[in-house]
């Protein structure tokens, strides 16, 4: 009898969320007609485009300030016409939100929603048995509110002849009800994975688009399909359909855990080159794949929707770093490798080009470590920033070539 009552409240819960979802899709199909495929560059007589800088928690004011820094420098020329315009966003702290009881409070949202793209540092995610209430990931809601679809992280490691570019679903998956679970008696806990055809869609194409964009002829598509027959059958089945559309382009199907191998497999994964998968897949190899590159800490990340692109760091808060007084140690390379990606999204290749170049160069010259061995973020910066001004003169190419494409 009671198990009646409880699988009765189960059902209701479950027809909500498929409502919700149903919804979703529907609203996804509208606006696809509204914004063509990622907006990239904005377009002409559309007013400025607004930059926000959102600060995080633990280490994230401290890197963001130098990553403005190194913007404003870049961006000089632009932010004195109007072109680029600059916010600070407060008020997305753990403490506020916390007080709040809201992941992101609607104050920040509003103001996130007035730029065209943030640079956001690492937001705390408080877990069962922290002293803050159980919210859910800032990141998460913002990547779900703004419909920031793509998580787009490169990885190079050019000795190795390692060039990849992950394509992450960032919305669907295990994500998308993941604090939306139920247990439906004190034994029985149960969440619940969504895919989309046309969020599987979306996804699958931006990194065909990718590829085909930038002559890349591999393109690898990971999921679990042989235990998660429903949701991962239908992200495979989806690949099978748009590589369609690619003739030019060889696409392979890897299973995450023996691909996970792969990674760790030198002979071998240098060949990979574009990879797409869903989201948890992707959250879990992208930090293997950039530990292969130096540390979670060197390497950007892109969220990116028809609207709107959020970039940001790789790594977490550290706010352990705070707490032992070594916050002025962070290292800011993954926020800058993310500033790059800001840069080239907004379309300013050029400048991309140079910030990624002149961190190649800083990077391996003067390490930061998170400690008093290594520099502190505004030392690094400084340097960096003597590094771009020495390009500029020196070169002259990039400088030239970007006043002869304003004219
Ligand atoms: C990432 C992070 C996030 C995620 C967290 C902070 C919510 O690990 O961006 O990969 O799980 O997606
Ligand atoms: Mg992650």
């Amino acid at each position: 009898m009671r198990a009646a009552i409880e699988i009765e409240r189960a059902k209701a819960h479950f027809a909500a969320l498929v409502e919700e979802q149903l919804r979703r899709i529907q609203h996804l199909r509208e606006e696809s007609e509204e914004y063509p495929w990622v907006t990239g560059v904005k377009a002409k007589g559309r007013g400025p485009i607004v930059v926000g800088f959102v600060g995080g928690d633990g280490i994230g004011p401290y890197i963001i300030k130098e990553a403005e820094r190194v913007l404003e420098f870049m961006l000089a020329e632009k932010l004195s016409t109007g072109e680029v315009v600059f916010r600070e966003i407060e008020g997305l702290t753990i403490e506020r939100r916390a007080k709040l009881m809201q992941s992101v409070p609607e104050d920040v949202m509003e103001a996130i929603k007035g730029c065209d793209v943030i640079l956001k540092g690492p937001t705390t995610t408080p877990s069962p048995g922290d002293p803050y209430p159980n919210l859910e990931s800032a990141n998460v809601i913002l990547r779900r509110e703004l419909d920031l679809f793509a998580n787009v992280r490169p990885v190079r490691i050019p000795e190795e002849g390692i060039d990849w570019v992950f394509f992450r679903e960032n919305t669907e998956g295990e994500y998308a009800l993941g604090s939306r679970g139920i247990n439906v008696t004190d034994d029985l806990a149960v969440d619940f994975k969504v895919t989309t055809t046309i969020g599987a869609e979306r996804i699958i194409r931006m990194a065909f688009e990718y590829a085909k964009r930038n002559g890349i002829n591999r393109v690898t598509v990971v999921t679990k399909a042989n235990i998660i027959k429903t949701t991962d059958g239908k992200f495979l089945s989806v690949a099978e359909r748009v590589a369609r559309d690619y003739p030019g382009i060889t696409w392979d199907h890897w299973f995450v855990d023996i691909f996970a191998a792969k990674l760790m497999d030198r002979s071998r994964r240098s060949t990979f080159r574009v990879i797409v998968l869903p989201n948890l897949y992707g959250d879990i190899i992208t930090d293997e794949a950039a530990e292969l590159q130096g540390g979670v800490g060197t390497a950007g990340s892109a969220n990116i929707g028809k609207r709107y692109a959020m970039f940001e760091a790789v790594h977490g808060s550290a706010l352990r770093m705070v707490e032992e007084g070594r916050a002025i140690y962070a290292d800011p390379t993954s926020i800058l490798r993310a500033s790059a990606m800001l840069l080239r999204h907004i379309g300013f290749m050029a400048d991309a080009q140079r910030l990624e170049s002149a961190l190649d160069v800083c990077t391996k010259s003067h390490p930061v470590t998170g400690r008093p061995d290594g520099l502190t973020s505004t030392a690094f910066t400084d340097y960096l920033l003597e590094t771009l001004r020495g390009m500029d003169t020196d070169t002259g190419g990039c400088g030239k070539e970007r006043r002869r494409s304003d004219e």
